[in-house]
């Protein structure tokens, strides 16, 4: 632990293929994020959003440059170091829920630990836990084709909570939810980075993004711009 930032990325470069086909998506990525902050990137479709999440979620690798995770250089871990940062520190949402269909809410948010190997008494307390966080504890038994999408994307939200993560990386966690379901889940990702978990969200809506603490927009695989202290917070 370092009292740096949480999260630096430093002349990030992601180039997907090779020869004449290579493409480089991430051209030198700047960017540093303090633990707590929740954070919203913005920006056209294709200017690198969704590959610089995927790096900070440890699930792509940078061509070059420097990613580091509380002061520690994520590239020289090894892919099992890797793959175990990701599972202790590290919660996603994505746009689309990715729910097991014929399973309930509960058992949905308890699968993290079923891979972790928990036993099964302090699985459900824990998946108890996080639904009640998402405020859908009474629906605990209901499979997602019987929960709204708001409430299925807040059972996801719960899943990714599930494992106690210090980051909650979202990418267009509302992208498929109407405006007034949208704001729901903003409100709960704003509360829970006020309980100290760090949340970093991919939206290309101005108006959920105003939810965020600092926005950071990208453009043409580099951040352009980065703005603290959006309204929203102030106003609420
Ligand atoms: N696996 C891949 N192979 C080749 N090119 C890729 C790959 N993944 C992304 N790209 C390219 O990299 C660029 C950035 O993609 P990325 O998904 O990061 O964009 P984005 O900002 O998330 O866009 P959107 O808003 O549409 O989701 C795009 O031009 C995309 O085509
Ligand atoms: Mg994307």
């Amino acid at each position: 632990m370092t009292d740096g930032p949480l999260i630096e990325l430093e002349g990030i470069t992601k180039t997907f293929g090779t020869g004449a086909a290579a493409f480089q998506a991430l051209k030198g990525v700047d960017l540093a994020i303090q633990g707590g902050d929740f954070v919203a990137i913005m920006g056209p479709s294709g200017s690198g959003k969704s590959t610089t999440m995927n790096i900070l979620g440890c699930l792509d690798t940078p061509t070059s440059g420097t990613f580091r995770f509380h002061g520690v250089e994520v590239q020289a871990l090894t892919r099992d170091q890797r793959s175990l940062l990701r599972r202790r520190y590290l919660g996603f949402v994505f746009q689309g829920f990715n729910l097991l269909a014929r399973t309930t809410a509960l058992e949905n948010v308890e699968l993290p630990l079923l891979y972790r190997g928990e036993p099964k008494a302090a699985r459900r307390k824990a998946a108890e836990r996080s639904l009640d966080k998402v405020g859908l504890l009474p629906w605990a038994s209901h499979t997602p084709a019987e929960l709204s999408g708001g409430q299925q994307q807040r059972v996801a939200i719960a899943r990714a909570l599930v494992t106690d993560p210090d980051v909650l990386l979202a990418d267009e966690p509302t992208g498929n939810l109407d405006t007034e379901r949208s704001i729901e889940i903003m409100e709960l990702l704003s509360d829970l980075s006020r309980t100290g978990i760090t949340v970093l969200m991919v939206t290309h809506e101005e108006e959920m993004a105003e939810f965020a603490r600092t926005i950071v927009r990208f453009r043409d695989g580099l951040v352009e711009n980065v703005e603290q202290g959006a309204l929203r917070e102030v106003i609420t």
